[in-house]
């Protein structure tokens, strides 16, 4: 846990099971897959101030915020650590007799008087500020009151402290011949500390309880409010009532689909964190084309704790879809920081990996963002619903105003905040129109596609975010896409709402979008580029990794892949409702031999020539036949829309809408009984959860999806 303030104080815990063979190497702290955690999930989470999370470890089953834990027969010992560090570097004073009396209290010796604080300190946001951690675990086991303190700027790999003062002290005991050794921190601290390591060792049931305060409130940190009275059942009832009044699960929805739902928002909301620090930037053009960006912070929701902790552009449109709903605040706060991040030029890197933590995650070569890339634009679907929520405001202002709503006052913001964000939605509109644009008036094209590539089957498009989505199976400057094309036509409609962009909407108008991307043959929408589907992988004759044969010359062409990209003009509303071209689509989306899985759309139909193929002899299908929940939230949220407009396909949309929704929900809701998490994607075949995992990035719109009638 940390404030959001750069150099400020970060605290967190871990635990160990000693009676592990393994218990050096498996060391609890950072969400890992390789850890294998039943599960782990915020079941709860407000986004602010309160919180449920429960994870299941092999021997343990623990909730935090109380740390507690079931009755156990065989009484197992737990260590617990925990530890709080001044990131600027400030001191720390520790006081030993206090720590030792906090949890000597576990004995069943009640301590004479509330103990005083265990550590005191300074820092940035709060000045003074005082730490109480007091613990308490089954009497009859001679608790361990133990700690290390050290003076380090290296407050991101912990770990590996806590392993080092074991480690430490385990070489003392033997050299001072100890007969039995206690896997204990060494009760040491290096001058000027400005981390200290608590250690706890108990019997279970054990619970650990920590006190936090600070300003005038330090010389009183002993009488902090003990935390089972702020936290349980009260706290907990009020949560759910405003969860059930901000997204009110349908009646329709499957059994269970409630608490999926809740669990997905608290992952998402407790997934919002802090970052400060600089990205790398690689310039193509530049020498040493590796350079650092600006220091900067960034609030941001995050797709998943083990597999993606930071900021992702394209995810956090979505992120916002669901944080809007429940706190616009929050949600403009996270909003502005993102376009803080912006370069001059207009550009944002993709992905934001800012800070030593941060960048412990990524493996050296995908740190560098490249500034010619851009990445969906989806910032602009919490935009509209913005724009458009102001548009009816401004209708209804007066009425509005004499009942002096909330509504009203959250209008207001979001005017004062398009007023204030509008030069940089200017110059990020701007930066695609001109870096991106195809070769064609009108047509758009993602950069950063491997023309030489020789192992893929196709070229990946990164910066598309559907990474190996197949197109053009030979990138060249004249290749147009159809996604872009249409993330294109969502920004700009955005941008004429103000007026302020004369015909900026031009990118919607349909017409134009057939003539770039409608392949009469097939009957879709479809991407255009120099294309064969001849193509496969093959084992040079001299040995080494598969390389890509070419049985057939390419040719320029509508690209005749279908799946998610051909969904975009519908997913954006871009067919007119009385377009017989609508009636096509939900078709498609309806096929079980072509889109519809029983996990809802595929990414890639079963039809196409790549559905299912790795893309090099190592890397395998990723958007190649399983479903996803953004887009599949996009396509209900369509349906839905159209079952809204008056035209002759309006009820086969709204049906559509129905089937779709049923269908991704029951196989969530069943998956996340089974499992305990949400997941990435789903198998188009066998509907089980796959990749990252637990993701409760955009799979929470789970919790939207469960709120559709
Ligand atoms: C943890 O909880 C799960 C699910 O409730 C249960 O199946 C399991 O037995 C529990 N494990 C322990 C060690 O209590
Ligand atoms: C922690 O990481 C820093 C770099 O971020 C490194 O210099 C340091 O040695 C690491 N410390 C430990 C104990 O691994
Ligand atoms: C977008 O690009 C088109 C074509 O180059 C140009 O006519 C239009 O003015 C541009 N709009 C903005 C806002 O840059
Ligand atoms: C691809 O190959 C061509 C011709 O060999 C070369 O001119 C070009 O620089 C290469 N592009 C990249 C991105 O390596």
């Amino acid at each position: 846990m940390r404030p959001r303030h750069p150099k400020s104080l970060v605290t967190g815990l871990m635990w160990v099971d000693f009676t592990r063979p393994d218990w050096f190497t498996s060391i609890r702290h950072e969400a890992l897959h390789s850890d294998g955690l039943q599960t782990y999930n915020w079941l709860e989470h407000d986004g602010e101030s309160y919180g449920v999370q429960h994870l299941e470890d092999d021997k343990f089953n623990m909730t935090t915020a109380a740390a507690s834990r079931e009755a156990q027969p065989q009484r197992p010992v737990i260590s617990f650590f925990y530890y709080v560090a001044a990131e600027g570097l400030e001191p720390l004073e520790f006081d030993a007799a206090a720590w030792r009396a906090s949890v000597a209290g576990a004995d069943g010796a009640a301590a004479a008087g509330p103990p005083p604080a265990t550590l005191r300190g300074s820092s940035r946001p709060f000045g003074r500020f005082a730490v109480r951690v007091g613990a308490t675990g089954a009497p009859g086991f001679p608790a361990g009151a133990h700690w290390v303190g050290l003076r380090t700027p290296h407050t991101a790999n912990l770990t590996e402290a806590v392993k080092q003062g074991l480690r430490r002290s385990l070489f003392e005991q033997r050299r001072r011949g100890a007969e039995q050794y206690v896997l204990r921190l060494p009760d040491d601290a290096e001058p000027g500390a400005n981390v200290y390591v608590l250690q706890v060792l108990a019997w279970l049931p054990a619970t650990l309880e920590v006190a936090f305060v600070s300003g005038a409130a330090v010389e009183g940190a002993a009488a902090a409010p003990r935390l089972d009275a702020l936290w349980g059942r009260p706290r907990s009832a009020a949560a759910r009532a405003r969860f059930q009044r901000a997204f009110p699960v349908s009646r329709s929805a499957p059994a269970g689909a409630e608490v999926v739902a809740r669990a997905a928002l608290g992952g998402l909301l407790g997934g919002v964190g802090y970052w400060y620090g600089h990205s790398m930037v690689w310039v193509v053009d530049n020498w040493p084309p590796v350079l650092p960006n600006w220091d900067a912070a960034l609030c941001s929701a995050s797709p998943s704790r083990p597999q993606f902790p930071r900021g992702f552009l394209w995810d956090e449109g979505f992120h916002q879809l669901l944080i809007r709903r429940w706190d616009p605040d929050l949600s403009r706060d996270i909003l502005a920081h993102w376009l803080d991040l912006m370069a001059s030029t207009g550009w944002i890197a993709r992905e934001q990996i800012l800070g030593d933590e941060a960048r412990l995650r990524v493996p050296a070569e995908f740190v560098p963002q490249p500034t010619k890339a851009a990445n969906p634009p989806s910032l602009f679907l919490v935009l509209e619903q913005m724009a458009e929520g102001l548009a009816g405001a401004e209708e209804g202002e007066e009425a509005a105003a004499a009942a002096g709503s909330a509504g009203t006052t959250h209008a207001a913001r979001d005017r004062e905040f398009l007023t204030r964000a509008w030069p940089r939605l200017l110059a990020w509109y701007s930066w695609l129109n001109t870096t991106q644009a195809g070769e064609l008036p009108g047509s758009f094209r993602w950069r950063e596609r491997d023309a030489n590539a020789t192992r893929e089957l196709n070229p990946r498009t990164l910066a598309s975010g559907l990474d190996d989505y197949p197109r053009a199976s030979h990138p060249t400057a004249r290749e147009r896409h159809l996604d872009l094309r249409c993330w294109m036509a969502l920004a700009s409609r955005v941008m004429s709402r103000r007026r302020l962009e004369r015909d900026a909407a031009a990118y919607a108008d349909y017409d134009a979008l057939r003539r770039l991307h409608y392949d009469p043959a097939a009957q879709r929408f479809a991407d255009w580029g120099l294309h064969s589907e001849a193509l496969r992988l093959e084992r040079p004759a001299g040995g080494g990794d598969m390389a890509r044969v070419e049985d057939e010359a390419p040719e320029y062409r509508f690209v005749p892949h279908h799946g998610y990209v051909s969904l975009f003009p519908l997913m954006m509303r871009l067919i007119p409702a009385d377009d017989p071209q609508l009636a096509r689509e939900i078709g498609y989306l309806l096929d079980p031999s072509g889109l519809l899985s029983p996990a809802g759309v595929r990414s890639l139909s079963m039809r196409s020539t790549l559905y299912g193929k790795h893309n090099t002899e190592h890397d395998p299908p990723y958007w190649r036949g399983a479903a996803w929940v953004n887009i599949n939230h996009l396509l209900i949220d369509a349906l839905e829309w159209y079952g809204r407009q008056a035209g002759p396909y309006q009820a086969q949309a709204r049906e559509a809408a129905v089937r779709l929704r049923q269908i991704v929900l029951s196989n969530l809701v069943q998956q996340f009984r089974q499992t305990g998490f949400l997941w990435e994607q789903y198998s188009d075949t066998t509907g089980e959860g796959k990749g990252a995992h637990p993701f409760t990035g955009w799979t929470a719109l789970v919790t939207l999806i469960a709120g559709h009638e």
